[in-house]
């Protein structure tokens, strides 16, 4: 194992590793350090062709010290694809999908809990709680119970349909607020430490993020160690974000790639777009969004923990921050699947009117390499089209 501490994302306080933890001591969310001269003796970019395809390829930069506590159910190691016909009619030559669509439970939140779950049953956890407007919930059910935890489960009540059944049909105990994703944490902070539950929230523990930086690393390898010149990324907490822009730095350590860094793009929606409110007014956290609405579910998340993280990435990578109306996410559906055959979530499909709008603006060159994140898969929003 080569994590050697953990240390706050805000004040930088240490913490020993083997240990639980939710945030630090002053609030913020806590982050993994590794001895990356230890790992990098092992993990090389040469030694990655003979490994498995999935994000335990990377193990030596991930947190679990015992590998029989690694649960796999396939994820990571997703397509990126050349999406020729779509960048045609954009007139840009290389636009690429990174399609996590086809991740176990049709979203890039396994890569998450995959990781996380790991820990927690490594670290001794016997009950897993966790608030979630859609994908979180249906990846942790799905982990816990290849884990043989128990999964408390809290869900705002207009939560697509199929991330509900999804998290009944593998064993969790599903209960459903009339609320938002923040009401539900609220009810996860308040009860449980009479349940026992072990909170896995975006952020409030800290190995989500590591299960979600391999993003970054496999972007890096599916182009050959050359990062792209801009990513966009549908912004709910966050966590793939931060955990990407981590990988970056990471592998720049290890010395498989340069100091370029994509432009870090965040796409969030109207009805929901607390980080570029916060971006364009040059604040270095989100205010509260009373109202929060969109039916891309994974966006509607009104105060994001890690929101000061995420600012200080847009503004270092010298990106930016976008919203798009609902209307204009779900029609993107439509056209992304028609051009390229890939049936988006709504969340990652938010991509393309933001790109749209960064080439009106003139903030693109038609050459660059543009990756856009569909986080999730078009089949769990079967209410969100028409019939
Ligand atoms: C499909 C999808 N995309 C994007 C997001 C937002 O992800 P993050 O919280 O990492 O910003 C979510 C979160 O639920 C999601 O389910
Ligand atoms: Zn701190």
């Amino acid at each position: 194992m080569n994590v050697t501490h953990l240390y706050c994302s805000s004040c930088g306080k240490e913490y020993e590793t083997g240990k639980l933890y939710n945030l630090c001591v002053c609030g913020k969310p806590l982050m993994v350090a590794y001895d990356l001269e230890r790992a990098s003796a092992t993990l090389t970019r040469e030694s990655l062709a003979g490994r498995e395809a999935s994000l335990w390829r990377y193990r030596e930069v991930l947190p679990v010290d015992d590998q029989r506590n690694e649960l796999t159910l396939g994820e990571g190691m997703t397509p990126l694809l050349k999406t020729e016909r779509l960048g045609g009619q954009l007139g840009l030559s290389n636009l690429f999908i990174k399609d996590e669509g086809v991740n176990p439970t049709g979203s890039f939140k396994a890569r998450g809990m995959a990781v996380a779950i790991s820990m927690a049953r490594e670290l001794g956890v016997e009950k897993l709680a966790v608030p979630s407007a859609g994908n979180a919930a249906g990846a942790l059910a799905a982990y816990a119970a290849k884990a043989g935890l128990p999964a408390f489960i809290f869900m705002p009540n207009d939560t697509p349909k199929a991330n509900i059944i999804e998290c009944q049909q593998t064993g969790a105990h599903v209960t459903l607020i009339a609320g938002l994703i923040t009401d539900c944490g609220r009810i996860i902070a308040e009860r449980k430490e009479a349940e026992g539950w072990f909170d896995v929230s975006t952020l409030k523990e800290p190995y989500r993020v590591e299960g979600k930086k391999t993003m970054g690393y496999e972007l890096a390898e599916q182009l050959n160690w050359e990062l792209p010149d801009v990513i966009l990324y549908p912004t709910g907490g966050g966590t793939g974000l931060i955990g990407m822009w981590k990988a970056f730095d990471e592998m720049e350590a290890m010395g498989w790639i340069g100091s370029h860094r994509p432009r870090m793009v965040t796409v969030q929606a109207e009805g929901c777009a607390p980080i570029v409110k916060a971006f364009a007014a040059g604040a270095n956290a989100g205010a509260d969004v009373p109202d929060a609405h969109t039916v891309a579910s994974g966006l509607r998340v009104p105060k994001a923990v890690g929101d000061f993280i995420m600012l200080d990435i847009l503004r270092k990578s010298g990106g930016t921050a976008v919203s798009v109306t609902d209307e204009e996410l779900i029609a993107a559906v439509k056209e992304i699947g028609s051009a390229e055959g890939i049936f988006a979530a709504p969340e990652g499909a938010a991509c393309l009117p933001a790109l749209k709008q960064l080439l009106s603006r003139g903030e693109l060159d038609r050459n660059e390499r543009i990756v856009l994140f569909n986080t999730g898969t078009g089949v769990k929003y079967l209410e969100a089209f028409p019939k």
